[in-house]
């Protein structure tokens, strides 16, 4: 400091000098300061101007005037009365209800947190929205049965809303006018029987979540068949007052006998449960699978291997906690009969009407408490070959349009 104010000091100048100098320091301040002024005035004077530009095209070229355009409400002082400038720029609920896209950047742990977020209401304060049901396919590359699906769905838009999660190497786009195109989700790998099954079914979860509108979650694989027609489903779930959960006590190797003492005492032998993997759940008890913390950390630290956790995470976190609207059956038909670790597959010769009638009515279960023989709304698991077969049979016996 020293060295830098010596040019200037009194040993050298006069005091009159030295007052002149700090004059001269003042006027040299108030230039750069009128010039920095001056600039910036010109430049957001040309700013606004281009606002009303920018404006003035906007009106003139038809565009709908209810437009919510920060840039119309910073720059409508002058030509827009004020009371029609609070209607504009209300903020409302439109951009809170609208879904996000599908392709966010959202990690799992943030999309989990926002999908937790939910309205505490049931009736919404605006236009009824239609419930819709959500179809998570949870697949390795692609639906198999896309052209079954396509006809299934067919005729209800506004009903159901789909859902992909896929293996993200897999980089193909289905054709320009599948129902499947740009419905996959961020996605993860999946290996079978490892706890990322899980993480991936919570992904697919949390993501149909944020469309306030879906009220029915239907996880589904792409070896899975419809055995009714859309609205029959429809009917069946909306009016349902259960959960569909597959749950069950099995003592035995593959039952009790995958489960870890380390989990104990978050979870206890006596509530270890099994079932399929493949359900249907209301949005009140997706909301709590996703916001899960305690349960997920246990199958993902505990239940490794052999452990198999898509079959037991659900099934135990859900008789635990919210076994009282759980019916403990599932509606996707299975055989499992064979023994060994995966249940039978079916070919096109194994798609017949009889077969499939069977599936349909054969068993006897419980449906809002009344006995009915519908029990299962779907099937697996068919192989790619018995689409043909299918496609053939569905008009006449799952009472699908074509
Ligand atoms: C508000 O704007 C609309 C056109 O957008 C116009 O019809 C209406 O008269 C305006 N109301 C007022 C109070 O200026
Ligand atoms: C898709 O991935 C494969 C390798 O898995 C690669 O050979 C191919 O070029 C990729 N195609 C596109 C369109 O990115
Ligand atoms: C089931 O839902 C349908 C609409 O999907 C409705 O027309 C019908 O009355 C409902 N049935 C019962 C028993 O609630
Ligand atoms: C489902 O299982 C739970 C116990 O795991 C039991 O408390 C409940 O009563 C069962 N519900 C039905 C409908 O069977
Ligand atoms: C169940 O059965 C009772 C009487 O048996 C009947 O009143 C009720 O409507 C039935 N519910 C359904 C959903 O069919
Ligand atoms: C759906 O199937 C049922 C029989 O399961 C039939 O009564 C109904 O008409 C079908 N609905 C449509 C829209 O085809």
């Amino acid at each position: 400091m020293k060295n830098q104010t010596h040019v200037f000091s009194p040993k050298i100048f006069s005091p009159s000098i030295q007052g002149l100098v700090t004059v001269l320091y003042y006027i040299l301040f108030f230039a750069i300061g009128l010039t920095f002024g001056i600039i910036i005035t010109f430049h957001s004077k040309n700013f606004s101007f281009n606002l009303q530009l920018t404006q003035f095209s906007l009106s003139t070229s038809s565009y709908p005037p209810s437009l919510p355009s920060p840039l119309s409400s910073s720059s409508s002082l002058s030509s827009r009365s004020s009371a029609n400038k609070t209607l504009k720029s209300r903020v409302g609920l439109r951009d809170f209800v609208r879904p996000p896209r599908l392709m966010h950047d959202m990690s799992d742990d943030e999309l989990l947190w926002r999908a937790s977020m939910t309205p505490n209401r049931k009736e919404f304060p605006g236009p009824r929205q239609t419930s819709k049901i959500a179809f998570m396919f949870l697949i390795k590359q692609t639906v198999s049965f896309a052209p079954l699906w396509e006809k299934f769905f067919r005729g209800n838009e506004g009903r159901y809303s789909i859902y992909v999660h896929s293996d993200p190497s897999y980089n193909q786009s289905e054709t320009e006018s599948s129902m499947f195109r740009d419905r996959r989700i961020p996605s993860k790998v999946v290996e079978w029987g490892n706890a990322n099954m899980i993480e991936a079914e919570r992904r697919l979860l949390a993501n149909a979540l944020l469309d306030f509108s879906n009220q029915r979650f239907v996880l589904l694989s792409e070896s899975c068949i419809p055995l009714y027609n859309f609205s029959t489903l429809y009917s069946y779930l909306m009016n349902s007052s259960e959960n569909f959960v597959e749950a069950y006590d099995l003592n035995s190797p593959v039952g009790r006998g995958r489960y870890s003492q380390e989990m104990y005492p978050t979870i206890k032998l006596n509530e270890w449960r099994k079932g399929s993997q493949w359900f249907q759940i209301d949005r009140q008890l997706a909301i709590q699978v996703i916001s899960d913390t305690t349960y997920i950390t246990m199958f993902q630290k505990y239940c490794k291997g052999l452990c198999y956790s898509d079959e037991h995470y659900l099934p135990t976190l859900v008789s635990t906690k919210y076994w009282k609207k759980n019916s403990n059956r599932t509606l996707t038909w299975v055989d499992w009969s064979r023994g060994g670790p995966h249940p039978s597959r079916y070919s096109d010769t194994d798609a017949t009407e009889e077969f499939l009638q069977k599936m349909r009515t054969e068993k006897q279960c419980k449906y809002n408490g009344n006995v009915t023989n519908v029990c299962y709304m779907f099937a697996r698991k068919f192989l790619p070959s018995a689409l043909d077969k299918l496609l053939i049979l569905a008009p006449k016996v799952m009472h699908i349009k074509t």
